[in-house]
Parts: structure tokens; sequence; C-alpha cells
């Protein structure tokens, strides 16, 4: 089934994608930060755009999520917001924006919807349901997350694999029924087994969204900057990358410093021409 580029199709709504789900079309999410990344991904006709938290290890430099703050998030959700995306546009809840209160997590929740958010996401299991349960009450549709969740980096020990264990997974297949209880419309299944992503994805009727999580979910999501290659270094097992960003991109910027450097840049064709009248007025001006 091919996907319509983005000139030509209606906003993705939350009808739009169960549909989609039900008709068993696969759903495509990828991260945005900014107007440059939410352009480049609505042109590509992805079905969702997800302002990830993601946005503090890969464009301000953290080395993990838990220092993004709500108004870091805000800030980065307004630039993607003002490119008027037609992909389904989702802000995810930063670490301490959903863990203090319910009355706090619906304040910052409902500012993501006031800014042009239509869903958020927000990590973890049967510990956040009341969160989830309110949410949902309030109107604001909301996207879970299991497995391998970023913002558990310390009890985790790190970035790792979840559900190996027997229990963990069993953890995982429960918790994933409690947040389709509590009224999640998706869920996204991170870093875990592809058998246990493809039993999940069996046993809960909304569309699973998988990264590290094999093929068996029904989307999938990748950090932009990763699919595009744009970071230096090697990228995570799950990743496949779709271009060389940061090589080619050095390239064509070594290339320009060089041009400046030899005078190539800018000639005529990049410059300003003063008209007739006024060249010899400023050719015979003196100070
Ligand atoms: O923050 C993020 O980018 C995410 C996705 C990887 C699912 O949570």
């Amino acid at each position: 089934m091919s996907h319509q580029p983005s000139e030509s199709r209606a906003r993705v709504t939350l009808p739009q994608l169960h549909t989609w789900h039900q008709a068993d079309r696969k759903l495509v999410m990828l991260t945005a930060y900014d107007s440059a990344t939410a352009l480049l991904a609505d042109a590509a006709g992805v079905d969702i755009i997800l302002v990830g938290d993601s946005v503090g290890n890969v464009c301000l430099g953290f080395e993990n999520t838990l220092p993004v703050t709500m108004a870091m998030m805000n800030h980065h959700l307004d630039a993607v917001a003002r490119t008027r995306p037609t992909a389904l546009l989702i802000a995810d809840m930063p670490y301490l924006s959903f863990h203090l209160s319910v009355e706090d997590t619906l304040r910052n929740a409902g500012g993501f919807i006031q800014r042009g958010a239509q869903a958020v996401k927000l990590e973890g299991g049967a510990k956040r349901l009341p969160m989830v349960r309110a949410l949902v009450d309030a109107e604001i549709p909301v996207m879970g997350h299991l497995g391998l969740t970023p913002q558990s980096v310390n009890p985790m020990g790190g970035h790792k694999v979840q559900g190996r264990l027997k229990a963990d997974a069993v953890q995982i297949l429960e918790d994933a029924q409690r947040l389709e209880e509590a009224g999640c419309f998706s869920m996204v299944l991170e870093g875990i087994p592809a058998d246990l992503a493809a039993r999940v994805t069996e046993t809960v009727s909304i569309p699973t969204i998988g990264i590290g999580a094999g093929p068996h979910c029904s989307g999938q999501v990748l950090v932009f900057h990763d699919v595009l290659g744009l970071l230096p270094g090697t990228s995570p097992k799950f990743v496949r990358r779709y271009a060389e960003g940061f090589r080619d991109l050095r390239v064509a910027l070594t290339s320009w410093a060089e041009d400046v450097r030899s005078g190539g840049f800018p000639d005529t064709r990049e410059s300003y021409a003063l008209p007739e009248g006024a060249r010899s007025a400023v050719a015979q001006w003196h100070p």
C-alpha cells in the first residue's frame, strides 16, 4: 500500500489510525524536533510525528533523557506544530512531568494539546495507570510506552533490552493489558525481544509501535537522526540507516569552507548587483 505525499493528504486523526490498524496497514512513526525535521518527516508521508524527549540526546547534548524539562519540550513542540504537519502529532511527556500528581500531569499534557499536539506519550506500566486514566478522562489521547523506557535508565542499570527473564516478560504482557484497559490508543514497545513484542501485539487490540522490538509490531518508530545517520559513530543494532547524513553533510560543509577560503564563494550568482543609477554615485563617493 503506498502512502500519499503530505501535500495531497488530509490530516491524520486517531480514527484514521484506528482504521489503518483494522486494515492491517503498518503504521510509520518518526521523531521530529524542529521545523526542518518536521517538514522532512511530513513530506516523506509518515503517519505520526513524535516530538520525543530523545531531543535531549540527539539535539541538546545530554547523556540521557532525564534532564529534559517541560519548557524544553514546549519549545520543540512549538517549532514542529508551526509547520502544521498532516501527520498525527504526538508530544512526549518528559521525566517528572507525570510523576508528581494527577493535577500536574493534566496541566502538563493539556498544555501540549493547547500547543497543537493531538495526543501525548508517556513511559511506564501499572504505576502510571492513574495518570493515564485521568488524561483519557480529560479527552487527552495517550500512547503508552513499555519495555526499555529510557527515563528508567537508573533502575534498569543502562539502556538494556528488557523482558528477557520470564517474570519481566510476563510483567510487560500484563502492563500492556492494563494500558489498553486504561484507555491508551496505542503503545510503543521499545527494546524487547521480537517474539515478546509479537505476543503483546497479538494480545492487545490497539496498535503497538516497535523500536528495537522486531518486525511483528503494528508499526515502527525510529529517531530522525538515526534513520538518516546524522550523528557520528555507530548506531545501535535496531537502527537501519537510510542515509549517511553525517558523512555526506560533512563533505558538503567542507566544500563550502574551502570555497570561502579560496574566494570561490560567493560569486555573482549569490550576489546582488547595484542598479546602474547608484553605481557611479557609490564609485565616486569618498569618506
Ligand atoms: O523520545 C523518543 O524519541 C521516543 C521514541 C524512541 C519512541 O520515545
